[in-house]
């Protein structure tokens, strides 16, 4: 299948300040120089805060992991998982359509998506609420003809229960995924053969069932409430995501629900204090921080920061504030990791990089 950029593409991208903070915890797990890594988590976040993945978002994704754009782009358009085009506000259904699934009936269920939907996948439906397509086998095989609704399985369709889940998601509704005939997992259709005794002190569902229940997440697109995810490495916290009810959709989970230190994490960016001049007239030589040549130094000059211990104390909305000001190296800050590089040196101390400074091994 042809995957190319969408025709109509936004001017614009940025991520909401919670994925922005989010953003920057996931490219620091990765050792220095292989901030690349985090590309894959990075594209996902912003499918999901947009529905889809446009150009804007996977050049400002390239820009922040100083990546050339074209290797960002080889990433989202080889992925099936990346949506290159807009989907329906509400989901975007992906009917499996391999053996099992195509032997049970997932061909039903296509024609569903036609008449229900559009004729053709990838197309909005008339009232921009849905969109669908065919994908590979998504694994739940014994549960076949199914397909993914959002994050979660819907299994054993028919398509009449297919045409009632459509109806039911446009209404607001978040039914209940799992199988929809009435098996608990996935043992046989003609009930348990074994471990029947196990059977009388399970939960109402399956673990995978109770875990979507539990997160309520389904279709539920990322709106800026969100609570950003455990970063303690970086001096962050974070909560487990809002729950929600299945029946009614997360994003009406009211954002009280964060704990308050999440909500410091999403400070706005804020400038950090900058000199007029360097102390004692003596600047400390910033190109012993890995990341930063003579044009970033000469930057990081011109914006008041002359020292080691400035930048050793720059808090995460200053980090942002540097990263998104740095014309030309946007996310170099956070990429790089300057802070923690300035901690050691403010200090007196060295780092991998410096020594090599020092015995003139970097130019
Ligand atoms: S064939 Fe459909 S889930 Fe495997």
């Amino acid at each position: 299948m042809l995957r190319r950029l969408h025709k109509k593409q936004p001017a614009t991208f940025a991520f909401t300040p919670a994925n922005q903070a989010w953003a920057h915890g996931q490219i620091s797990k990765y050792p220095e120089g292989r901030q690349a890594s985090a590309i894959i988590p990075l594209l996902w976040r912003a499918q999901e805060q947009e529905g889809w993945l446009t150009r804007p978002a996977i050049e400002h994704i390239a820009d922040m992991l100083g990546l050339a754009y074209i290797r960002a782009l080889e990433v989202a358009t080889f992925y099936f998982m990346f949506q290159l085009q807009p989907v329906g506000s509400i989901a975007n259904i992906q009917i499996c359509g391999t053996t099992s699934c195509m032997i049970c009936g997932a061909e039903d269920l296509v024609a569903v998506c036609k008449e229900l939907i559009a004729e053709k996948p990838h197309m909005l439906s008339a009232d921009g609420k849905f969109s669908w397509e065919e994908v590979e086998c998504l694994g739940s095989c014994t549960n076949a003809p199914m397909a993914q609704i959002g994050k979660d399985y819907y299994e054993d369709l028919t398509p009449e229960k297919l045409r009632d889940l459509i109806a039911r998601f446009s209404k607001g509704e978040v039914p209940v995924p799992g199988p929809q005939n009435g098996r608990y997992a996935s043992e046989p259709l003609s009930g348990l053969t074994s471990l029947k005794d196990f059977a009388s002190g399970r939960k109402q569902y399956n673990a995978s069932v109770q875990a979507a229940v539990d997160i309520g997440d389904t279709v539920k697109r990322i709106d800026g409430t969100e609570v950003p995810l455990l970063v303690p490495w970086l001096g962050k916290s974070g909560g487990k995501p809002a729950k929600a009810t299945p029946t009614k959709p997360a994003a009406a989970e009211p954002a009280k629900t964060a704990p308050k230190k999440a909500a410091a994490v999403q400070k706005a960016p804020t400038k950090p204090q900058g000199l007029t001049a360097a102390r004692g007239g003596k600047a400390d030589d910033l190109k012993q921080i890995k990341g930063i040549g003579p044009k970033l130094e000469k930057l990081c000059n011109s914006l008041g920061f002359y020292h080691y211990d400035q930048i050793a104390n720059w808090a995460a909305a200053e980090i942002e504030w540097v990263d998104e000001n740095l014309a030309g190296f946007k996310g170099r800050v956070t990429r790089d990791t300057w802070v923690q590089q300035a901690k050691i040196l403010a200090t007196g101390g060295e780092t991998d990089f410096s020594k090599r400074v020092d015995k003139g091994e970097v130019y």
